[in-house]
C-alpha cells in the first residue's frame, strides 16, 4: 500500500519525506489555506520534494471552470494529480481530463455507489473519507471494502486512496481492506513510528546490553 502525506506544510513534508516512506502527497483547499501561501507556489514546491503523485484540488464547481483550473494545475509539474469533488460537474470534468491524459483524484467520496461512478468516469484515484464517515456514526472502512469488491468485480483501474485517516488503526484497516493508498495526516504518520511496548522493550534491551560492558564496534 502506498503511503501519502495529507498536508501542504512543506517543512513538515520535508521532515517526513526524509524517511523515504512518503510515496505521494494530497492537498485540499483547507490545507492550502492553512499555509497562507499562493497555491501554485506551494504545489510546485511539494512536487519538487516528492516524486510521487501530488494531488492539487480545483476550487471551481462548474465543469468548464474545473477544466480550466485543472489544466493549469497539471501544468505545474508532471506529478500533479488534479483533484475534483464527486459531483455531477466534477465527474464530467474527470471524463475530459482522462481524455486529455491528465491524472485525477476524485475526492469527497462517501459511498461505494459514488465510487462506481468515479471509476466509470475514468478517475485515476478515488478518495473515500473514512474518518468523516466515522464521525457521522458510519463505519467508514466498510465503504473502502465495498469499493474494493466493486472495482475487483469489474477490473476497474481506479486506485482506492483511503482518506480522512484519523489514527494508525485506520492505516492498518485500509491495508487489510485492500486500499491501494492511504493519505495520512502528519501527526498520524508520526504516530506510526511509536508504540509504547516497542519503547519499553528497547529500554530493557539497552539496559541489559549496558550491563554486559561490551561494544559491537
Ligand atoms: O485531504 C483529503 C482528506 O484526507 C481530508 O480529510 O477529514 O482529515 O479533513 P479530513
Amino acid at each position: 500500500m502506498q503511503l501519502f502525506l495529507d498536508t501542504a506544510d512543506v517543512a513538515v513534508l520535508k521532515a517526513l519525506a526524509a524517511t523515504g516512506l512518503v510515496d505521494g502527497v494530497t492537498t485540499n483547499p483547507t490545507l492550502i489555506a492553512k499555509t497562507g501561501r499562493p497555491m501554485l507556489e506551494v504545489i510546485a514546491e511539494i512536487c519538487g520534494i516528492v516524486e510521487g503523485p501530488v494531488s492539487a484540488e480545483v476550487a471551481a464547481t462548474e465543469s468548464e471552470a474545473m477544466l480550466a483550473e485543472g489544466r493549469k494545475l497539471a501544468g505545474v509539474a508532471t506529478n500533479v494529480v488534479v483533484k475534483a469533488p464527486l459531483t455531477r460537474e466534477g465527474l464530467i470534468a474527470v471524463r475530459q481530463f482522462a481524455a486529455e491524459g491528465i491524472q485525477t483524484n476524485v475526492t469527497l467520496c462517501f459511498s461505494a455507489a459514488q465510487a462506481l461512478l468515479a471509476a466509470k468516469a475514468g478517475a485515476n484515484y478515488i478518495s473515500p473519507f473514512v474518518g468523516r464517515l466515522d464521525d457521522h456514526g458510519a463505519v467508514g472502512m466498510e465503504v473502502v471494502s465495498e469499493i474494493r469488491a466493486i472495482y475487483d468485480n469489474y477490473d476497474f483501474d481506479t486506485e482506492i486512496l483511503a482518506a480522512s485517516i484519523r489514527n494508525p488503526g485506520h492505516v492498518a484497516a485500509a491495508a487489510i481492506a485492500g486500499a491501494d493508498c492511504a493519505t495520512i495526516p502528519p501527526e498520524v504518520f508520526e504516530s506510526l513510528f511509536k508504540h509504547p511496548l516497542t519503547e519499553k522493550g528497547l529500554q530493557t534491551f539497552l539496559s541489559d546490553w549496558a550491563k554486559t560492558g561490551q561494544s559491537i564496534l
